[in-house]
């Protein structure tokens, strides 16, 4: 989500056609065509301006840092390729390894960042449809970008200079996806026609991760603290930018259709390894007693989810998402084109986060809507996650189920450089705090134990 917020919005008579009476595909049954039709687009469609190209991408190591940059330039242009994708959390595409699967690559070899550069990615080497891109370094792409756009005297985009003005991310593997959005939606009527004279935005900057895409057909509500209706026409803030008019949004509309019916068709991938079934069977029974309320069921026979908002105090979770957005602003958006004019419904003031589905959670590291603790073992001993911790590339811990990381008491105080500095998880910062969701205390160790054999399951 690249938007959450259109300022100053009241509700008035009217809106656009072709829009109340459209269905997204059935209930757990998308249009298989529709479905693919989206994924099409996903990766081959460009909806925003490009923000790079096939000749900056080979020249970004140029501007790394000793002594990667001559590490780099010793390796074959393939193996330096590689070294990019690695440095900024960009998968290569399966078709095409030159490329990455979250930019669309144009004939005339520029790249366009999607959707997929955050709702997609790679877990234990393994590229899964919808898992958000829990490595994605956009800051860091961004900033190498703009020295090498520099030194290429090629004129800089919406990101270069959208990155000088506010943050994009600083942890890797998150983004600043809700403020950003918000300043570019401040810009905005409720018909999204473009204002001349933005009321000013303050807002505070915080990281967000992703969430999977497979939980969205279970949710009538998207977001953190699900106040926003779901739905094709939600989908579509994230192409804010001033180069794309209201008319633009109209014209994409069925793409979003389709888009919608593939993100609908996604399943939670399998936990790809050996699981002790009689523990987990213990395990569903301690989840049963004590999560289900808030989590739901996940037997084949009774899957069900209550999409429950948990006060913020009670759940105890960072607070600065839940506090960043005003009522006015949540109820703006959801009175916009956006949320057909507040016909969708949605929540101007909800008490909190959502209890999120837990279908695949083991893929989906790390967890909390920050992204602050690398591992279900964290998550279930509140009093043990990390003060800062960093992941390996790409490890996966079957063992704690989640990121590998190595851990420390406190950031490292010695001179990094920012993409070095961007791959800590400093849970001291604003908006970065592990704390809350205390739940597991009530449990055993051997209960936990046994949730965690049963969260593999799901
Ligand atoms: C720069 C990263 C980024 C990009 C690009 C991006 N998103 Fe997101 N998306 C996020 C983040 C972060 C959230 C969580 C926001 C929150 O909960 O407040 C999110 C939330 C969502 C959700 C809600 C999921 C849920 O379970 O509540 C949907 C659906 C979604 N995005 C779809 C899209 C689509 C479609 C696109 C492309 C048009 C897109 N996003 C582009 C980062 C991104
Ligand atoms: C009172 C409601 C409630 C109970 C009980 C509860 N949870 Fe949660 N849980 C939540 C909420 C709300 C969140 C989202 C918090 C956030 O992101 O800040 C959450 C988040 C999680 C997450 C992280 C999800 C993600 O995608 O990052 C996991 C895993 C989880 N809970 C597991 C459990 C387990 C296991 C239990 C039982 C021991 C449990 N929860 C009990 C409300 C609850």
């Amino acid at each position: 989500m690249w938007a959450l917020l259109v300022a100053c919005l009241l509700p008035t008579a009217g809106g656009v056609g072709n829009g109340n009476a459209v269905a997204s595909s059935a209930d757990g049954e998308p249009a298989a065509p529709e479905a693919a039709e989206g994924y099409r687009l996903l990766r081959s469609k460009a909806y925003l301006p490009a923000d790079l190209d096939q000749e900056i991408f080979d020249a970004l190591p140029q501007v790394w840092e000793e002594p990667l940059r001559s590490r780099a330039f010793e390796a074959t242009p393939a193996e330096r390729r590689l070294m990019a994708m690695e440095r900024y959390g960009l998968t290569p595409a399966p078709e095409d390894p030159s490329r990455s699967l979250q930019y669309v690559v144009g004939a005339d070899g520029s790249w366009t960042m999607s959707c997929l550069a955050c709702h997609q990615g790679q877990v234990a080497g393994r590229v899964i449809p919808g898992v958000p891109n829990s490595t994605y370094a956009l800051e860091t792409l961004t900033e190498d970008v703009r020295l090498v756009k520099i030194r290429q005297r090629k004129p800089l985009g919406h990101m270069d200079v959208g990155s000088l003005l506010l943050p994009l991310g600083t942890t890797a593997g998150t983004t600043n996806a809700v403020v950003f959005g918000m300043a570019l939606m401040h810009h905005r009527d409720r018909d999204l026609t473009i204002l001349s004279k933005p009321p000013l935005l303050d807002m505070p900057h915080h990281d967000m991760d992703a969430p999977a895409w497979w939980h969205v057909k279970k949710k009538q509500r998207l977001y953190a603290d699900g106040f926003a209706p779901a739905g094709h026409r939600m989908l579509m803030q994230f192409l804010l930018v001033k180069e794309n008019g209201p008319e633009k949004f109209r014209e994409w509309e069925d793409d979003f259709r389709s888009i919608e019916a593939w993100i609908d068709s996604l399943e939670p991938p399998t936990w790809p390894w050996a699981i002790d079934a009689s523990r987990a069977e213990q395990g569903r029974v301690v989840f049963e007693k004590s999560c289900s309320e808030c989590h739901g069921t996940y037997a084949a026979s009774a899957d069900t989810y209550p999409e429950r908002i948990i006060p913020i105090d009670e759940i105890g979770t960072d607070r600065v998402r839940y506090d960043a957005l005003a009522a006015r602003n949540r109820r703006d958006l959801n009175e916009s084109w956006f949320g057909h004019y507040g016909d969708d419904g949605g929540l101007a003031e909800p008490e909190g986060y959502v209890a999120p589905p837990l279908d695949g959670i083991w893929a989906t590291a790390p967890y909390l809507h920050n992204g602050s603790v690398p591992t279900l073992w964290h998550l279930l001993h509140p009093d043990e996650r990390p003060a800062v911790w960093k992941r390996t590339p790409t490890g996966y811990d079957q063992t704690q189920v989640g990121l590998e990381v190595t851990t420390f008491d406190a950031m490292p105080q010695e001179r990094m450089p920012p993409a070095e500095r961007r791959r800590h998880f400093d849970t001291s910062k604003p908006g970065k705090s592990a704390a809350g969701h205390t739940f597991p205390d009530m449990l055993s160790e051997e209960e936990k134990q046994a949730v965690l054999e049963y969260l593999k399951t799901l």
